[in-house]
């Protein structure tokens, strides 16, 4: 059975180049038999957070919120695809990932960030970790940093120029981490239930 990767990616802006990270991810993981899943915050369309998807009374939650959040319980593995806003994560990202909570438990998540300089995006990446560890998730150590991403990606999301040849090279481990993780994480579940 082929792993369900959901990727997550949530910028709403009109000019906005992390998609193309977010397609080459989906791209590879297609391209090494796994089920991935591009899920664009804008597209899925959740309101600012009032109310958790689990604070709904069954049947009561938005039908986007529920369908996500059938998704979310479904997938083996995550990769959250992140801009950089002033040091920071993306609201729209921050916003869809608030709404659902033991939703994410017990799987592995990988971060790719990007960004228009050279850090790649790195402080939000850095900021991921942490709050998707607290949503019960094993954050994996490898991960992607992609600089200049407007000249490292083209517009149909092939890599392009220095940017694009160090982001081919550092897919296959960034990958080979997150399907180690979730075999794991699979096992373990089937062998003992998670403790809650
Ligand atoms: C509000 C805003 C804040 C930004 N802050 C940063 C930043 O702190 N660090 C950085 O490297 N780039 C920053 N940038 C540039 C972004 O890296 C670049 O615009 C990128 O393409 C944003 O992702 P998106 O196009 O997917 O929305 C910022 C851009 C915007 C719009």
């Amino acid at each position: 059975m082929p792993n369900y990767i959901p990727v997550f990616y949530g910028s709403y802006r009109t000019d906005r180049m992390g998609i193309r990270l977010a397609r080459y991810i989906v791209a590879q993981l297609q391209a090494r038999g796994d089920e991935a899943e591009l899920i664009d915050a804008q597209a899925v369309g959740l309101p600012m957070l009032d109310r958790m998807f689990k604070e709904y009374a069954p049947g009561d939650a938005p039908e986007a919120m529920a369908e996500l959040a059938g998704k979310i319980r479904r997938a083996d593995a995550f990769i959250l695809v992140t801009g950089e806003y002033n040091w920071g994560m993306q609201p729209g990202l921050k916003n869809l990932t608030d709404h659902f909570l033991e939703e994410w438990f017990w799987r592995p998540a990988a971060i790719a960030s990007y960004s228009a300089g050279r850090l790649g995006g790195a402080r939000a990446n850095s900021a991921w970790h942490a709050t998707l560890a607290e949503m019960g998730m094993v954050v994996i150590s490898s991960t992607l940093t992609v600089g200049s991403i407007g000249q490292s990606l083209d517009a149909d999301a092939q890599p392009v120029g220095d940017g694009g040849k160090a982001l081919e090279r550092g897919f296959p481990r960034f990958a080979d981490d997150l399907a180690w993780w979730t075999e794991a994480t699979k096992a373990q579940r089937e062998r003992r239930a998670p403790p809650y």
